[in-house]
């Protein structure tokens, strides 16, 4: 599959087109950003280790009957993928309060939550991403009723095979966000499933120690070893 023009630039990914109008190339960068690009940097390696850790999470999700975007990785940085129209929703999942749930409901990080949690996002740089119900969803008209029902289900059941994929692996999975788009009228998990879209803690050290961030938090946060933390995570998955 070759590379043609480039589509779009984001802040982690370029996409390119190919010649196969219902397929784009997706090349993953080093750069790193938080607070809606407020910070910026580099993470030196991420962009191998988020293409082929998503690759390999999509295609563990895709036998567990999840239908992703995913199509085949062309080399290091890049993947083939089915080209979407992104549903302009960020899907977050929660098993433990962290980061913005926390600070919303003013509950302490790692508290365990009662059950999983979802929420949603509208993708919206210029408005920051604002939180939004499934109300505003339909109001806005960005998906619809059957469309929000098969996301949230997906969503979930996603974070159970997740949850037990990375227990294995001595991972705490505590929140995550997820894309999901439109491809010839059928939803595919979409974006990527990587350290910079989840985040990892060390199991079972939190619950008397402070916790161990295996993910984007280290950037985010100055806590230092950032591509240890990537490589760390990448070695645990063991793929080649
Ligand atoms: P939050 O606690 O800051 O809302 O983040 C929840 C999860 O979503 C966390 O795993 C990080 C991920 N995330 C993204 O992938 N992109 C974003 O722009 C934000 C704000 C969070
Ligand atoms: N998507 C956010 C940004 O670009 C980064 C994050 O916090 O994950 O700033």
């Amino acid at each position: 599959m070759e590379k043609k023009e480039q589509l779009y630039e984001g802040k982690a990914k370029k996409v390119y087109a190919t010649e196969n109008p219902d397929y784009v190339i997706v090349s993953y960068k080093d750069d790193a950003t938080a607070f809606n690009g407020q910070k910026k940097g580099t993470i030196v390696g991420k962009g191998v280790i988020n293409n082929k850790m998503s690759n390999y999470m999509m295609q563990m999700l895709e036998k567990k009957g999840i239908p992703t975007h995913f199509v085949e990785q062309l080399s290091d940085r890049e993947t083939v993928v089915k080209k979407v129209q992104i549903v302009p929703l960020e899907v977050i999942i929660r098993n433990v309060a962290a980061g913005s749930f926390s600070k919303r409901y003013g509950v302490a990080e790692g508290t365990k939550l009662a059950e999983p949690t979802i929420e949603f996002s509208y993708k919206c740089d210029e408005l920051n991403d604002p939180l939004i119900n499934n109300y505003h969803v339909f109001a806005l008209n960005l998906a619809t009723k059957e469309e929000v029902a098969t996301i949230t289900n997906m969503a979930f059941a996603i974070n159970e095979a997740m949850k037990e994929f990375f227990k294995e692996l001595k991972i705490d999975l505590i929140d995550f966000k997820l894309e999901f788009g439109r491809f010839h009228d059928q939803i595919v998990l979409a974006d990527e499933i990587s350290p910079d879209t989840c985040r990892f803690w060390e199991a079972d050290t939190w619950d008397t120690t402070k916790h161990v961030s295996l993910d984007k938090d280290r950037f985010r946060r100055d806590l230092g070893g950032v591509e240890d933390a990537y490589a760390e995570i990448f070695k645990r998955l063991g793929i080649k």
